[in-house]
């Protein structure tokens, strides 16, 4: 089967496509044959060697979409031919790829493959960030950095249904345009404002009660300082390449929290599938929606990945066979 490999860290030239032998199964494993795959910052990150990896060489991949091949023989909840999504810890990027079945959801037969493919990594990271680490109550503020970013266009949905006042920021109008449609209340286009004060100017000078940060450097060095009493801070990416300061007088004199988010961490420490089974009913339900901003042939993953480098996401991209 054709899969994608990195021997070595750098530019998109390095993802090549090999010919590989499938993935082998264990007891507790369900084999998918690929109709779609995630394509996620942290692979862009991983691709040049700033994401903690294992070693190499590595296929990239976090999450697939499709139909099962064949499961282990302790797998009952799945059998060959079953649509499903899937999340695994590296391994998406290919024809077929496996997964631990406690890792591996039914989908609904409304969703198509490219859809589900775009839930997992980004629906439970901003599911997760909001509500529990986050701690979100209705009627609370919230900022939502890179807001058109796979990431973001969930994080809006998800804190609009949760009641919140959301102030988004991007890099150019049309990702702004997007996260009002999504649901936002207020957008900065932060390459040309200042969203320190405007988010001081919409909350009466309190500051946001929440924000998600994926950016570093000043923007995260920026954002601490528009949090209100009690605020809290989510960091959960470093898509700039250079890490915050934390000021910690800043935080106790002010009672605000700095919370580290990552979605593969957290399940490794706390393993629960309900979540997801939620995210499937909502966008079952209508209330939240998959936003697709492009997909690429497994072959064109070079392409997929100059577009996410180049910042041009509007929602999620995904490889397709
Ligand atoms: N901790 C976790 O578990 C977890 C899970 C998923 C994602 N993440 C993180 O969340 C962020 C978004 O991920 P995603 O997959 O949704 O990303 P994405 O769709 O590729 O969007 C990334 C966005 O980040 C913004 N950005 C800011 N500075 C950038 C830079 N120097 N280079 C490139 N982009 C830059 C850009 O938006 P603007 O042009 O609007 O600035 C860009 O469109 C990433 O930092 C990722 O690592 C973390």
């Amino acid at each position: 089967m054709k899969a994608v490999r990195i021997r070595e860290f750098g530019g998109p030239e390095v993802l090549k496509i090999e010919d590989v032998p499938e993935p082998a199964i264990g007891p507790g494993d369900v084999l998918i044959q690929m109709e779609a795959s995630g394509v996620n910052y942290a692979d862009v990150m991983m691709r040049v060697g700033m994401y903690p990896i294992n070693g190499l060489p590595i296929t990239p991949g976090f999450e697939v979409a499709g139909r099962v091949v064949k499961v282990g023989d302790a797998v009952t909840e799945f059998k060959a031919a079953d649509r499903v999504v899937a999340m695994m810890n590296a391994g998406g990027y290919a024809e077929r790829a496996a997964a631990p079945a406690a890792r591996v959801f039914s989908v609904p037969e409304s969703l198509s493959a490219v859809q589900t493919a775009a839930l997992p990594v980004n629906y439970l990271t901003a599911l997760h960030m909001l509500r529990e680490f986050g701690r979100l109550a209705p009627g609370e503020s919230v900022l939502i950095h890179a807001a058109a970013s796979g990431v973001g266009t969930a994080a809006i949905q998800l804190a609009k249904l949760f009641g919140a006042r959301i102030f988004a920021t991007a890099s150019a109008e049309d990702k702004l345009a997007l996260a009002r449609e999504l649901g936002a209340h207020e957008t900065i286009n932060y390459t040309t404002q200042d969203f320190a004060e405007i988010i001081k100017a919409g909350t009466g000078g309190r500051g946001a009660d929440l924000i998600l940060e994926c950016v570093g450097g000043d923007v995260f060095d920026k954002s601490l300082h528009c949090l209100a009493p009690l605020g809290r801070l989510i960091t959960y990416g470093v898509a700039g390449g250079v890490p915050g300061t934390v000021l910690t007088p800043l935080l106790l004199f002010n009672n605000l929290s700095v919370i580290g988010f990552h979605l593969g961490r957290y399940y490794q420490t706390r393993p629960n599938r309900e979540p997801m089974h939620e995210i499937l009913r909502l966008v079952a339900a209508g209330r939240i929606r998959p936003i697709i901003s492009a997909t690429f042939r497994l072959e064109e993953v070079a392409r997929a990945h100059d577009y996410l480098s180049q910042r041009r996401t509007r929602g999620k991209v995904l490889l397709v066979p």
